[in-house]
């Protein structure tokens, strides 16, 4: 079939070398933002008297009869047609005739199609902010139902000092507050407009790219035209954005796995985020937690590939370009579905405090609370901790714990200990006394959690 860039060439090529070089198959998925950038392009041509009003208006109507059609999925993209820029252009000739050929005078595809990524992203990462925040609401509902509800806090995976299971929740809350920040703060590296800057020097007609980008809803235009056409540091941004925030959901993912093992059974997910297995009846799987903690690897994946594509790439627009795509829409969905599941999973899931609890008195995470005891007796903290760890290992000779330990007991240890030892090595006593800025005692949580609500 003849191209719309055929006029030099003798000959077409071979169906599978044609397949190979289009993008069609998936900057489909640009096509709304393809129409939207050439409906403000043929505006500006009219306001400018590059085309008459006429010409303009009748492309208009050409444009939006395609949306219409775009939006009830009644498109029908050809692979010799390469890409979605040239299907479009195509079937807008078709619509309204050889007028619609003008539609791509003082423009290239190659400001064409970095306007539609930079008009897709920018609402792409809005949606990915309001997913962030709904996961924040979940960890926030979920920590406010349970600042008082104690187990062990971990260091090394070791029981290391008790703490609120609210505390732990919220510390996610700010991992993905950071990342929310990082989406924000991108937007306006994403909210520029290349349209204008034609192949890569600009263009001879007297196009107004200000009023252009205004149409589109950016706040300013590329200074340079040849930047404009080869940047693409706003996908890396995101791309790096997104691999960061997956990173965090990782760890969450995981400490899901391991708090619904029957080892730890701190919580049960839901049914709806979990599966069973094909042959052993018994079984309730993470799945969900395990497949995003899997989807990292894409994600990570995409980004390097970004990097990689654009490593001594010359000025400006060359083809490997195209390959900056599917990375970008993989990470949008990975993003937008994982974010999704994530904030279910963890407002949905059952909370096992008395497991929790337990968990805390079998266990020796109070003795720190003994060493801190004698120090506060005038005991350097380094002798208090040799005589705690002496007691904690007769504990285990034992086997019971401190609080199994008689007042005698005590005071052969350490002739300092009196019997408000008991009240000290409490594990919520410990957890509430914790009330440092920003520490894990319950009425720091619960001023957390205050300023948290503000920022959702
Ligand atoms: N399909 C191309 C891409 O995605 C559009 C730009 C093509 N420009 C060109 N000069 N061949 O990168």
């Amino acid at each position: 079939m003849k191209k719309l860039w055929g006029g030099r060439f003798s000959k077409t090529p071979e169906q599978w070398i044609e397949e190979f070089g289009a993008s069609i198959s998936f900057d489909q998925q640009l096509v709304l933002e393809d129409i939207e950038g050439s409906l403000a392009h043929v505006k500006m041509l009219g306001k400018t008297g590059i085309l008459t009003q006429d010409e303009s208006e009748l492309i208009q109507a050409g444009l939006l009869k395609l949306k219409e059609k775009a939006q009830a999925g009644e498109l029908e993209y050809s692979v010799s047609e390469e890409d979605i820029h040239l299907n479009l252009e195509k079937m807008l000739i078709d619509e309204i005739g050889p007028a619609g050929g003008k539609l791509h005078t003082g423009r290239s595809r190659n400001d064409q199609v970095a306007t539609d990524m930079h008009l897709y992203l920018k609402k792409q990462v809005q949606v990915i902010i309001a997913h962030i925040k709904e996961m924040q609401a979940a960890l926030v509902g979920q920590a406010e139902k349970h600042v008082e509800t104690i187990l062990p806090g971990y260091t090394h995976l070791q029981r290391a000092q008790p703490i609120s299971f609210g505390h732990h929740l919220l510390a996610y809350f700010w991992m993905l507050e950071r990342d929310k920040q990082r989406f924000e703060e991108s937007l306006k590296r994403i909210d520029i407009s290349p349209l204008g800057a034609s192949a890569l020097a600009g263009t001879t007609f007297p196009i107004d790219r200000q009023y252009s980008a205004e149409l589109l809803g950016f706040s300013s235009v590329y200074e340079n035209s040849m930047d404009a056409v080869s940047d693409r540091d706003f996908i890396v941004e995101f791309l790096s954005n997104s691999a960061l925030a997956i990173t965090h959901l990782t760890r969450l993912a995981e400490e899901i796995i391991l708090w619904s093992s029957k080892e730890f059974s701190f919580i049960e997910l839901d049914d709806t985020y979990a599966t069973g297995s094909s042959i052993m009846p018994q079984k309730k799987n993470p799945d969900m937690a395990e497949l995003i903690r899997g989807k990292s690897g894409r994600v990570f994946g995409n980004l390097l590939s970004m990097l990689t594509i654009l490593k001594g790439l010359p000025m400006t627009y060359n083809k490997d370009m195209q390959e900056d795509k599917e990375g970008m829409f993989d990470t949008v969905h990975t993003m937008v579905g994982s974010l999704k599941i994530f904030a279910g999973m963890i407002e949905t899931m059952t909370v096992k405090a008395d497991v929790m609890e337990e968990a805390v008195n079998q266990d020796f995470s109070n003795a720190t609370e003994l060493a801190d005891y004698l120090a506060a007796k005038g005991i350097p903290f380094r002798e208090a901790h040799e005589i705690v760890g002496k007691l904690v290992l007769y504990c285990i000779n034992k086997n019971c714990y401190l609080l199994d330990l008689t007042l005698e007991e005590f005071k052969e240890a350490c002739g300092e200990i009196s019997d408000d030892v008991y009240g000290v090595l409490s594990p919520t006593e410990a957890v509430r006394r914790r009330n440092s800025y920003g520490g894990t005692g319950f009425d720091q949580v619960k001023i957390q959690l205050e300023q948290a609500k503000k920022l959702i």
